[in-house]
């Protein structure tokens, strides 16, 4: 049994404050985060096996359920620490995270000023500083559950602003065209669904080498359905596309949008941090141009999950979209001015808990100062990645990455099973996709706090990996 193995639930408080019993469980988590031999996961089987699961029928009281919540906490992956290069947010921020435990603490819901009370101001006040920043100051904002939901939300705006009865009498889809690049997330092709205009509605457009949208493949793709007699409802650009982390040309895309008439959303869940950058905020030039724009602190800002905003131009379209009366909640009237202190009013959720405090805090520490060296950082190992890929025949890089992607093979070895081995072994998660036929490693640098040393640490280990992996030339059939 290891030392965190042997945190006994005698160490926990006696006195019912929670945030204490859970402190003795985190510092245990957070201890296994650094096992010089990683941590290897359970398998399916293991799990169902070993840990308690099953609800009983009959409670087994406080103390009992503290301990099982403890062994299956224990056992689940955790996303922070030096071997972790899997998802598009990795790491722990130390302020960011006490202002989350407190938010379980406070409970509170963001829909009225008279329940959330100074936290309705927290909100507005991340919200505005984060419109500024995307170059739409004075525009609408809100919190979601995701970056798929704060497409969804922009999504059915722009269907309603494009097709204004949508809202009170309903939209017939069949026909819509929506276009975004062949590589943008799944999330757009889920939510053309579920603002009724199908999943078929979704025209994927052609990409540039570096993975970013063609406008003139766009325009073309626009006129063609055009003359077939269908009717373009919106463009989706992606700041950051979830594989290779390319940024489509706004700009040129905004020309395009503006000479057709159609909405332009632009998906920055995950490179929409580029803004707190002086320099790579302009691969979103353009984006003030936008209609409206998802951004996932939860990604690269380093907020806990989930904290995502979506974002219009335009003032009030939330509000204007999204507002219902609810005379038993709704009660305080603060006029239109003063929506944002009754913030359910322009929201897709009644109850909503508090995403806006953890950001907050962290902006606090941090600064926009302290978040562009953040951003720094990033870039700086995804850089040293690339060196390193570059410097070693074993591996070859798929394409020069503009953000903090580095997706790569080595070379006649399966991608699959490099990645898929260094998980069961616990030695490293890391992702695969498929990058223009190819099966290639997608590693990303997303925790600033990993030293350049446990970056090269990692290549050893996917290395060492690699001589056992099966051959394979990779390409997808
Ligand atoms: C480009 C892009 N958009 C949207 C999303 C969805 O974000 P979320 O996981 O917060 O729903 C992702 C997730 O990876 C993404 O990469």
């Amino acid at each position: 049994m290891t030392r965190t193995e042997s945190i006994s639930l005698s160490a926990t408080s006696d006195h019912g404050n929670p945030v204490e019993d859970a402190a003795v469980i985190a510092s245990a988590i957070i201890a296994r985060e650094s096992a010089p031999d990683g941590v290897v996961p359970l398998s399916v089987e293991q799990a169902i096996a070993t840990l308690p699961i099953a609800i009983p029928e009959r409670g087994v009281g406080e103390a009992e359920a503290i301990e099982r919540l403890r062994r299956v906490v224990m056992a689940t992956p955790t996303t922070s620490g030096e071997r972790f290069f899997n998802q598009l947010f990795a790491g722990r921020e130390r302020v960011a995270t006490i202002a989350e435990v407190l938010t379980a603490v406070l409970n509170q819901s963001m829909y009225t000023w008279k329940v959330a009370g100074p936290q309705a101001l927290i909100e507005r006040e991340v919200l505005e500083r984060m419109l500024a920043r995307a170059g739409m100051a004075g525009g609408d904002a809100m919190f979601t559950p995701g970056g798929s939901m704060s497409n969804l939300a922009a999504m059915l705006v722009g269907r309603n602003e494009m097709r204004p009865d949508s809202r009170e009498l309903g939209f017939d889809g069949r026909g819509q065209t929506i276009y975004a690049s062949s590589e943008c997330h799944y999330s757009i092709r889920k939510n053309a669904a579920m603002i009724g205009a199908g999943r078929e509605s979704v025209r994927p457009v052609g990409v540039d080498a570096e993975g970013r949208m063609d406008p003139e493949a766009l325009a073309a793709a626009i006129a063609g359905d055009r003359r077939a007699g269908l009717k373009p409802l919106m463009i989706i650009a992606t700041s950051g596309t979830t594989v290779m982390g390319a940024f489509d040309p706004i700009d040129a895309i905004a020309d395009v949008a503006r000479r057709e008439g159609l909405w332009l959303h632009v998906d920055g869940a995950y490179g929409g941090t580029a803004l707190m950058h002086h320099e790579h905020r302009s691969l979103l030039r353009g984006l003030e141009r936008a209609d409206s724009f998802t951004w996932d602190a939860h990604k690269m800002m380093g907020a806990p999950l989930t904290c995502s905003v979506a974002l219009t131009r335009e003032p009030d379209l939330f509000r204007r979209h999204f507002d219902e009366t609810a005379s038993y909640l709704f009660q305080q009237d603060f006029g239109a001015d003063h929506g944002w202190l009754n913030p359910g009013t322009r929201s897709l959720q009644c109850g909503r808990r508090n995403d806006a405090l953890k950001l907050w805090a962290q902006w606090q520490a941090l600064g926009d100062d302290g978040y562009a060296e953040r951003v720094d950082r990033q870039v700086a190992l995804a850089r040293r990645a690339v060196e390193i890929v570059r410097d070693d025949d074993r591996m070859s890089l798929a394409f020069e990455p503009s953000w903090v992607n580095v997706c790569f093979e080595v070379v006649g070895k399966s991608t699959e099973m490099i990645c898929d081995e260094l998980n069961t072994q616990g030695r490293l998660k890391v992702g695969h996709g498929v990058v223009f036929g190819r099966r290639v490693i997608r590693l990303v640098t997303i925790d600033p706090t990993l030293t350049m040393s446990q970056l090269e640490h990692a290549f050893e280990e996917l290395l060492d990996v690699a001589r056992g992996a099966a051959p394979s030339d990779n390409i997808v059939r």
